[in-house]
């Protein structure tokens, strides 16, 4: 993900700020009033010093217990890594689980909630980053609430910022989100919103942890009393990061995103290239997901693309791993100019490693970014 210049000096300001001080608690809580608005919620939003990985296993540690049925949805390599999570903390894990570059059905999840009434929670990815995959979270969250009490944690990891996410309205409980994904600074914070009735589930549960007590980091956030030392510079970054997607308007940068990802979908499909994702209308405004030619494998066109145009692009995850490329368009990554730079060296790759295809028809759709 591209990281501006206005983030990267916010990130090497003097770190004048303590963590305990006046002026850090100012810059917490205003960051935490823009990612309550990036996260649709008027509940607590909590800023954690780590990777997106520590707000996800936060959440599951001080929610779920030993024995606690838990409903995981997956329909990738990051749902497959929530049920593990589940397990290792004790959950007995049901899911509902989906072929890679399927959505999870929504319908499923209502039937598997009716026939188990007893579900404390149930916990999904919202964009399976592996496939590209965005799960109807609104329908979703509509089965969760009409058939139970059960806190519903969703990993935003790669949405957050780049697409809405509606916790209050469709009562999501737990959102966790990235610093380094669609917010464009680098890695090094965990965002995660705790709901009223999911502070209920964590008084309940008690989970006695330190580092990863949200409880503790909450406390933080009221009474300037922290856990752990916070890396000052990274909340600069965060917070000018918040900044520069609430001068450009939030809408507007969900809608750069809605461009984007239509383009490089159509920019895949002119190269006669297949997604991942089985329909299009299932597919992510901020990582493409495609099916290499039969002739270049994933690490072929990666290392290409890097050595001859110092354009990055990721290799596949999971049983993807092999057969597929990803490119991310979120944050600042979502941009017409890099994108002209990144399609043309697409193309140029393709054609380099002897993939043959309608040149016209590409240059059709290159001309949007015009
Ligand atoms: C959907 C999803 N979940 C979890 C993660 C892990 O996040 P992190 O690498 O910040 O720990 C990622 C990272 O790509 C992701 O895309």
């Amino acid at each position: 993900v591209e990281v501006p210049l206005r983030i990267l000096r916010a990130l090497s300001r003097k770190p004048i700020h303590p963590f305990y001080d006046k002026e850090f608690s100012n810059l917490y809580k205003e960051s935490v009033s823009f990612l309550r608005e990036v996260i649709g919620t008027e509940g607590d939003v909590l800023i954690l010093p780590g990777g997106g990985s520590l707000g996800i296993e936060a959440a599951i540690a001080n929610i779920i217990g030993p024995g606690d049925k838990v409903l995981v949805l997956s329909n990738g390599f990051f749902g497959e890594v929530l049920k593990h999570l589940v397990n290792a903390y004790g959950g007995n894990v049901l899911t509902v689980d989906a072929e890679y570059g399927e959505i999870v059905e929504p319908a499923k999840v209502g039937e598997l909630l009716e026939e188990n009434p007893d579900v404390k929670s149930v916990v999904m990815v919202h964009c399976e980053t592996s496939t590209g995959v965005v799960n109807p979270l609104e329908e979703i969250a509509r089965e969760v609430r009409e058939r139970s009490d059960a806190i519903l944690i969703v990993d935003a990891i790669s949405t957050l910022g780049a697409m809405p996410i509606k916790a209050d309205a469709r009562e999501i409980d737990i959102v966790i989100g990235a610093s380094q994904k669609a917010l464009s600074v680098i890695p090094g914070l965990a965002i995660v919103s705790v709901s009223e009735r999911a502070w209920k589930a964590i008084e309940r549960r008690g989970y006695k942890g330190h580092y990863m007590n949200l409880k503790l980091w909450n406390r933080g956030v009221k009474e300037g009393k922290w856990p752990s030392t916070f890396p000052v510079n990274l909340l600069y970054a965060l917070h000018e990061a918040l900044r520069m997607i609430f001068e450009e308007g939030l809408e507007r940068v969900f809608e750069r995103h809605r461009f984007v990802g239509g383009f490089v979908r159509s920019l895949v499909k002119s190269l006669n290239l297949r997604l991942v994702p089985s329909k299009e209308e299932y597919a992510s405004d901020t990582v493409t997901v495609f099916y290499t030619p039969e002739s270049i494998s994933p690490s072929e066109l990666r290392d290409h693309l890097l050595r001859k145009y110092k354009v990055m692009i990721a290799g596949g995850l999971g049983t993807l791993r092999k057969s597929t490329a990803r490119i991310g368009h979120m944050g600042y990554g979502a941009d017409k100019r890099l994108l002209k730079a990144v399609s043309s060296a697409l193309v140029r790759s393709l054609r380099d490693l002897g993939y043959s295809f309608d040149l016209e028809r590409v240059e059709e759709v290159l001309k949007r970014l015009e």
